[in-house]
């Protein structure tokens, strides 16, 4: 099971086994929202190792529970300067850790590290694309589900490669990500065209501006008493496209963000732009927004698989398009 399938599916397969001092940090009803299960009290740890939990968080313990947790051969995360001998392989302790890393910490734990010694180059957010020195069209992408992305493939032992337009998702300090910030399309293919050769798989979920205006203006536009005013646009380049027409392309994986004709939308571009896999929402759905924590994906591909996801956490929808990759690539 997974460990962190979808946090409102409660879905933790994860022991949290607090002694006091935990318990100062956290109370039993935060680790229990923590890792949407009820606390194991010592005492409890027998009967909680015997159902193969993916990880137990412990502090300080009685030899007694250091030789079950031994015995269990499932990894601990301790809160504590170093490891005591014999824990299982995997284990680890940290020292310092704030109350809201202990669930990321626990997550890449308990992940198989499927993606170890693999590149994976992720988008995410929007582009800009400037008129002037102070105006520019851009879209209302929040980089949300590329950082659950990245993230989903970071905590699978990946290398990943995050290129974002200016957004305002947060990445998790914990995720060792190799940032790429760019700002126009333009750039945003430029960064691709340079790293898509050191990537096994490419996850191109940034909401790309379409078009751009035909040139720049260096100074600001001045508006002229009772006209309107004309912009040119132009096309930006298909990042997506140019990147499934190139012989040997990574493992491709689209995105597409509908309000009509999804199903039709996406199997189009999913022939056209030579992916994969391509994961399709409709946004006019509520849930499946484009700031929001949510997302309903149907997941696509060549061979004629339909996947439709259940409405997930943006980060549980990434968890299941890692494992769709994950399937086919393995
Ligand atoms: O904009 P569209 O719906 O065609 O986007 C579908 C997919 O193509 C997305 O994965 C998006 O990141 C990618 N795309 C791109 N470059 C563009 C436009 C879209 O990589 N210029």
């Amino acid at each position: 099971m997974r460990m962190l399938g979808d946090l409102s599916g409660g879905v933790l397969n994860v022991a949290a086994c607090p002694d006091e001092a935990l318990l100062r940090l956290v109370s039993p009803a935060g680790w229990e929202a923590l890792t949407g299960r009820p606390v194991v009290l010592e005492r409890e740890l027998p009967n909680y190792l015997a159902k193969k939990p993916l990880a137990v968080l412990c502090q300080r313990w009685r030899e007694s529970t250091a030789s079950l947790l031994a015995q269990s051969g499932i990894p601990v995360l301790l809160w504590g300067n170093e490891l005591p001998p014999g824990l299982p392989p995997g284990s680890v302790a940290l020292p310092e850790f704030e109350a809201e890393e202990i669930l990321p910490r626990l997550e890449q734990l308990s992940s198989p590290q499927d993606f170890a010694g693999k590149t994976v180059l992720v988008t995410a957010g929007p582009t800009v694309e400037d008129i002037d020195p102070v105006r520019f069209l851009t879209n209302r992408s929040s980089g949300k589900m590329g950082v659950a992305v990245a993230w989903a493939f970071a905590v699978r032992g990946a290398r990943v490669l995050l290129v974002h337009g200016p957004m305002t998702a947060e990445v998790s300090k914990l995720a060792d990500l190799e940032r790429i910030p760019v700002r126009s399309a333009q750039q945003m293919h430029d960064a691709v065209r340079e790293h898509w050769h050191e990537a096994q798989v490419a996850v191109l979920c940034a909401a790309v501006a379409d078009f751009r205006p035909d040139h720049y203006v260096p100074q600001k536009i001045k508006k002229i008493e009772g006209e309107g005013m004309v912009l040119h646009l132009e096309r930006t380049p298909d990042i997506l496209a140019e990147l499934g027409a190139l012989p040997n392309h990574p493992f491709l994986v689209g995105f597409a963000a509908e309000t009509d004709d999804v199903e039709i939308n996406a199997l189009n571009k999913l022939r056209k732009k030579h992916c994969d896999l391509l994961c399709a929402n409709d946004i006019r759905k509520p849930g499946s927004g484009f700031a929001g924590d949510t997302n309903q994906i149907t997941i696509y591909a060549p061979d004629g698989m339909v996947r439709a996801l259940p409405m997930l956490s943006k980060q549980g929808a990434a968890y299941c398009i890692v494992d769709e990759v994950a399937r086919r690539m393995n």
